[in-house]
């Protein structure tokens, strides 16, 4: 069924996670064991049916998509899948979704417009819990962020607004990151312990 799905969307150029970024992302989420986890970007619902298997009992996942017929297809895979009682599919752009989250999740994985990654930043550092994992999909674009490749005019702005994005996070004192050349560029990014103790002291 999970194979089905990805030959669904290639045929339909429905963009998924690619298969290294996947490996990656599954031997991440073996050794986080999450309780909560957070998608932005559902597309057919393919991602987030894989996610599920690692959750902890009782565990769920939130996932955001702005596409109607996309989140209908989505809904019909995780029925088929039994997951609709594990993935819950939150409808509307996530910039409007994410200041109205009020859970904390372990794994927040960001795979929605790349131009609008550096907006979400704020939100999913809010929404991570303290031992949580961020990941940023796709941050490379196809080597056009870190490389030397030709920037068409079309995709000019995403690339501008990633390498803002990386840049931003990469000089947040508050964030540990690393940039990974798996797939089409994974950007993981943990809270630093240390400012997390400075903070508490502060609190007391
Ligand atoms: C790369 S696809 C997600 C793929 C999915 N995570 C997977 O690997 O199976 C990105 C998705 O983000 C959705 N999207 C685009 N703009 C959005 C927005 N403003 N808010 C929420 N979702 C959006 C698109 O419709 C698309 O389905």
């Amino acid at each position: 069924m999970l194979e089905e799905m990805r030959q669904f969307a290639r045929e339909a150029w429905i963009p998924v996670i690619l298969d290294d970024s996947l490996e990656y992302v599954k031997t991440l989420l073996s050794s986080l064991k999450p309780f909560r986890i957070l998608e932005i970007g559902t597309a057919i619902g393919y991602s987030s049916a894989i996610f599920s298997e690692y959750l902890e009992d009782g565990g769920s996942v939130d996932t955001i998509e702005i596409d109607k017929q996309r989140i209908m297809l989505a809904r019909a895979n995780h029925k088929m899948l039994k997951l609709e009682d594990k993935i819950h599919i939150i409808e509307g752009d996530a910039l409007e979704v994410l200041p109205k989250l009020r859970e904390r999740y372990d794994f927040i994985f960001i795979d929605g417009p790349k131009s609008h990654y550096i907006e979400y930043l704020p939100y999913c550092k809010r929404l991570l819990s303290e031992k949580g994992v961020m990941l940023a999909d796709n941050v490379i674009y196809k080597g056009m962020v870190t490389g030397p490749e030709f920037v068409k005019h079309k995709q000019r702005t995403a690339v501008m607004r990633l390498r803002e994005f990386i840049d931003t996070v990469q000089k947040d004192e508050e964030l540990q990151s690393e940039l990974l050349d798996i797939g089409d560029g994974l950007l993981v990014m943990r809270k630093k312990q240390d400012t997390m103790n400075c903070v508490r002291t502060e609190e007391k």
